[in-house]
Parts: structure tokens; C-alpha cells; sequence
């Protein structure tokens, strides 16, 4: 029994020494270019699933069925993940092109069937380490994510068109705040959903 504790015991300083000689030799290539092995690869998307899942399970998610909570959520969007994650008629930066893990374009079913609500307002919060995907939680309010999920629920049933359309829904009313002639407590919602300034 005592032999069989022992030889754990070696085989175990055995692998620990192999992993520091390993780690410390430089031999591991670093580069964005060189993806992980398949093994590797399917342990870190397990680990990011479980992850992200176990992290969000308590937060609570407010009501997101609002036209002008979209509006300000495709305006985060279109500033800052259009780079990265493309939208309908835009395609994403070189930028993206060079990250390795790859950031998924968001305009697709399947980004929605792997991820609620809870799930994509953590990881824009918090973003993913180790990846390309920033935390948006150190300079942006609740709000302001929320809106963004807000946005993505419409994200990928939305056509080039209506992405364009409220590109300029939202600049004639940002035009009008500019102007001095429109403030927050002006713009409402009305029956049919659209955003308007009284
Ligand atoms: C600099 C590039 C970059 C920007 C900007 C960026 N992301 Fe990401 N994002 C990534 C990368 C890379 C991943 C993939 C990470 C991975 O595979 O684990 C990712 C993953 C995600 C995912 C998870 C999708 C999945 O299945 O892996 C969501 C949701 C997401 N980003 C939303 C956003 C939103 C919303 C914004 C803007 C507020 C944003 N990202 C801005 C690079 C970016």
C-alpha cells in the first residue's frame, strides 16, 4: 500500500517537473495564428459553456420588450461590436479577421439558441478571458447592456434594410437632442411601436 502512495506520489513531482521544463522552455507557440489542439479546443468551449451558465444563473432579467431600449442598444452595438461581429450589410474590421478564438458573426440563430438573455448580458458584462471579447461592465451601466440584449433579441431575424432604418431613426432623434429642440422626456413610444419627438 505504502509502495503504491509512493509511486503516485513520484509519478505526480514526475509530471509536475515535465509540465515546468515544458512551460519554462518556450516550446509552446503562443501565436494567434496557430489554433489549440482539437482536445484542447473542446475542453475550453465545455469550460466556457459551464462557466457562463453557472455565473449568470442569478441575475435577473428586465423587461426587454421596449422599442426605445432597441433603439439604444443597436446604437451600442452599431459603436462598439460592429468591429468585431459584423452586422446585416456590415461586415466586421481586419481586426476580427486576425483573432484567434474567431468572433462569431451574432446575426445567426444558433448565437441565440446556445445563450439566453441572462447568459449574453454576463458575457458583455463581463466579457471572456483570454479571447478578443472585451468586459463592457467597467464602463457601462446595467442600462446600457441591457439595451444591447435588447438589441440582440432582433438581431438575427433583422434585414440589411431594417438595420439601416434604424441607423437613421436613431440619428434624427440624436440630431434632435444635438439641436437643443428634443430632450429625453419628449421622446415617447407610441401604440405602433415607433419612437417619436413631441
Ligand atoms: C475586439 C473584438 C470584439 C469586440 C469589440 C466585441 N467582441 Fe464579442 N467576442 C469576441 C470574441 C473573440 C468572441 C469569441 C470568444 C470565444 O470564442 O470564447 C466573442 C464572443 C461574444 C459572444 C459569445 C458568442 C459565442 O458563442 O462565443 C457574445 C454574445 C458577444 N461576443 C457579444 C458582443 C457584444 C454585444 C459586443 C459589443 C458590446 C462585443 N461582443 C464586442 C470579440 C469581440
Amino acid at each position: 500500500m505504502n509502495k503504491i502512495l509512493l509511486g503516485s506520489i513520484i509519478t505526480l513531482i514526475v509530471i509536475i517537473a515535465i509540465s515546468f521544463i515544458y512551460m519554462s522552455s518556450g516550446i509552446y507557440n503562443l501565436s494567434a495564428t496557430k489554433p489549440h489542439m482539437k482536445v484542447t479546443e473542446s475542453a475550453i468551449h465545455i469550460m466556457k459553456g459551464k462557466s457562463i451558465k453557472a455565473n449568470s444563473k442569478n441575475i435577473e432579467v428586465p423587461n426587454l420588450d421596449d422599442k426605445n431600449l432597441v433603439l439604444n442598444g443597436y446604437e451600442g452595438y452599431d459603436a462598439m461590436c460592429v468591429t468585431c461581429h459584423a452586422a446585416p450589410g456590415k461586415s466586421a474590421s481586419v481586426i476580427a479577421d486576425g483573432l484567434y478564438p474567431p468572433p462569431p458573426e451574432l446575426n445567426n440563430k444558433e448565437i441565440y439558441e446556445e445563450w439566453n438573455e441572462k447568459e449574453l448580458f454576463w458575457i458583455i458584462k463581463n466579457g471572456i478571458k483570454l479571447t478578443g471579447m472585451p468586459a463592457y461592465g467597467p464602463t457601462h451601466s446595467d442600462e446600457d447592456l441591457w439595451a444591447i440584449v435588447a438589441f440582440l433579441n432582433r438581431l438575427p431575424v433583422m434585414t440589411e434594410k431594417e438595420y439601416k432604418e434604424m441607423g437613421e431613426e436613431n440619428k434624427n432623434i440624436k440630431d434632435g437632442y444635438h439641436r437643443g429642440d428634443v430632450n429625453q422626456e419628449n421622446v415617447h413610444i407610441h401604440k405602433d411601436g415607433k419612437k417619436h419627438v413631441h
